[in-house]
């Protein structure tokens, strides 16, 4: 079975679909390599221009669900996540509602990313 990551543009409402087979990289680099206007700068997980929603298929396994320490502390300054988020998904395996794209990779899961488009594409 191939998880199929979905794009969803919340300005634009550009909507694509694309089955990964698994090991796929970080979502920005599948929607880099398939052309979808997710905004990135440094893809270090330092400057948060690149921050997603991930809504998880309903029923489907979630995975993913580990943060870097550096994709916390810059969802903390963006006050994206808090500190029981945090625990949750450390703890509980909770998936947090925000990401960065350039730190998540996704793997067997199946979610949609809802990402501002480019404001230099919209
Ligand atoms: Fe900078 Fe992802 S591109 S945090």
């Amino acid at each position: 079975i191939m998880p199929i990551i979905t794009f969803r543009s919340t300005t634009t409402k550009d909507k694509r679909a694309y089955a990964t087979a698994g090991d796929t990289g970080t979502i920005l680099a599948v929607a880099r390599a398939n052309d979808v206007k997710i905004p990135f700068e440094c893809q270090e997980g330092e400057c948060g221009s690149c921050l997603i929603r991930v809504e998880y298929v309903e029923g489907k396994p979630r995975m993913a669900i580990a943060l870097t320490e550096r994709e916390k502390t810059k969802l903390k300054e963006l006050g994206k996540i808090t500190e029981e988020q945090i625990a949750d998904a450390e703890v509980n395996d909770i998936a947090p509602p925000y990401r960065l794209a350039c730190q998540f990779i996704a793997r067997e899961e199946e979610v949609i990313i809802h990402y501002e488009h480019c404001p230099a594409e919209a």
